[in-house]
């Protein structure tokens, strides 16, 4: 269910699309159902349902990637009358042999292993809910029992149609259910408006199944985390606070020594291999590689990069490697202050220092650029050093072009490289050299102004004021 309008996130974006952990919400419940291994998810949309679709289908490309028979579906509902008259109108959607598991667009952190169990005590026969008990149980609706504690569930009555010994229950219901396909239809079609805010309640399902004689059970956990749904900026902030938390202490467990589980973002898949220490705010995004022994100071960012083992990237670094990938190869420098870009390639010991910015470009082995440097479009030997100051001009103001550094070429500092250009190996470059020719192995190139001097010079004198 995913129609409602969100109206305390005070925002333009549907409530569904903001973002936790780097995915919005109703992403989250979709991959949920997908590593549930449904075989559809059939998304109830409404309030902004052409954004909300839009930006959910361009990730149904993803299921091929995990080898699974997924497909996603997506239904209107206008206007909104009710969580009931929501599922309701999935039932074209939906097959009449399974399992429907009802899930809330912005409920986004409920377990995997929470709905297996749901689904395992729905077992296609029995409507099973997902409950847990809260201290103020104001707003949900309440769990009535045969009898108070633990009798048989007769039925759900929401908060405002409640009498007072009612609310006094404070076993509540999540908005999470597994339930036989077929029964739900029937229910579905039979449900009524007849209540306090007039609107067709999915929660009627259970007094209709307690009437067909149907069991009705109650799957109660104790995290609230896993049912807790977002309505404003601070539970959203809340959530994903507890859904960083969570992630840090399970790095940890693995033995990655975080300076402050506090102080971590990961908004995508980070791995770790042994003996990994990441120091305070760090943000991750997308996926992210990191190899044995890898440090990474204060305040960097990262994204979509393997960095392989005993590299060390130093604070305020910001990698970046969008599709193409950045990788970092064993044992090298980078930063502080440095900048991967997209298809930047650093061998084994690479040096990259700071305010440095590569690429699409690859540094063999040992190759270093240490200072106020742009390397674009370049490949670049082993042990090369290029110098402070230094760039590649590759791009022409229409095409970008390849420069080529060969092994051991020393280029001074402020150079321009102008390409496309090779430098042949072990050459040198003058400081100061705009070079727009291919230098020959082991010349020195030097391309600027001679410098010329007026022996005994005097500055202008300082003309008085009048
Ligand atoms: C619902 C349950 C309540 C439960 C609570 C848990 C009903 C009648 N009540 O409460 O027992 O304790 O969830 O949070 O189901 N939605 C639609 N279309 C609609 C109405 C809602 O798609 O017409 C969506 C909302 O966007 C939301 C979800 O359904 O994602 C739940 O709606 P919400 O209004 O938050 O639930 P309540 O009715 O308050
Ligand atoms: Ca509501």
């Amino acid at each position: 269910m995913a129609a409602g309008k969100g109206t305390r996130m005070k925002s333009r974006l549907p409530k569904v699309l903001h973002r936790l952990a780097g995915r919005a919400l109703v992403q989250h419940v979709v991959d949920a159902a997908r590593a549930l291994q449904a075989r559809k998810a059939v998304v109830i949309t409404g309030h902004g349902a052409t954004e909300v679709e839009a930006a959910l289908a361009m990730n149904t490309g993803a299921a091929a990637e995990f080898g699974l028979n997924f497909a996603l579906d997506f239904v209107r509902q206008e206007p909104q009358l009710g969580t009931g008259h929501a599922v309701q109108q999935a039932v074209p959607a939906l097959a009449d042999d399974g399992i429907v598991v009802v899930l809330s667009g912005d409920v986004p952190l409920t377990r995997v292993e929470t709905l297996q169990a749901l689904v395992a005590a729905c077992g296609g026969t029995t409507l099973a809910l997902l409950t847990i008990d809260f201290a103020d149980p104001t707003g949900y609706g309440r769990i009535v029992r045969t009898d108070a504690a633990q009798g048989a569930v007769q039925a759900i009555v929401e908060h405002k149609d409640a009498s007072e010994v009612q609310r006094a229950i404070r076993e509540v219901y999540s908005g999470i259910m597994a339930v036989p396909a077929q029964q739900l239809k029937g229910w579905l079609a039979r449900l009524d408006n007849h209540n306090v805010q007039g609107e067709y309640y999915l929660t009627d399902v259970v007094k209709l199944a307690v009437s067909d004689g149907v069991p009705v059970v109650a799957h109660k956990i104790s995290d609230p985390v896993q049912v807790a749904g977002v309505n404003s900026p601070v539970q959203l902030a809340e959530l994903e606070r507890a859904y960083q938390r969570q992630g840090a202490l399970v790095l940890m467990e693995q033995g990655v020594r975080l300076a402050d589980p506090a102080r971590l973002d990961v908004r995508g898949a980070l791995s770790c291999a042994q003996d990994v220490s990441i120091d305070v705010n760090c943000i991750f995004e997308g996926r992210v590689e990191l190899g044995e022994g890898v440090q990474i100071g204060a305040n960097c960012v990262i994204a979509n990069a393997r960095i392989a083992a005993g590299a060390v990237i130093h604070p305020f670094t910001h990698i970046d490697g969008e599709k193409a990938g950045v990788t970092v190869g064993e044992g090298a420098l980078v930063g502080p202050f440095a900048r991967l870009r997209p298809g930047a390639v650093l061998g084994a010991q690479v040096h990259i220092g700071n305010f440095v910015e590569v690429k699409n470009s690859t540094l063999a082995a040992g190759a270093k650029a240490n200072h106020l440097a742009y390397l674009g479009d370049a490949t670049v030997g082993e042990r090369v050093n290029f110098g402070a100051g230094s760039i590649t001009a590759n791009y022409d103001g229409s095409n970008k072009h390849r420069t080529v550094i060969e092994a051991d070429v020393h280029v001074g500092s402020n150079c321009v490289l102008v390409a496309p250009v090779t430098l042949g190996a072990g050459g040198t470059v003058g400081g100061g050299s705009t070079i727009t020719k291919s230098t020959e192995p082991g010349a020195l190139s030097v391309a600027r102004g001679k410098q010329s001097s007026l022996a005994n010079w005097s500055r202008p004198a300082k003309i008085p004021k009048a």
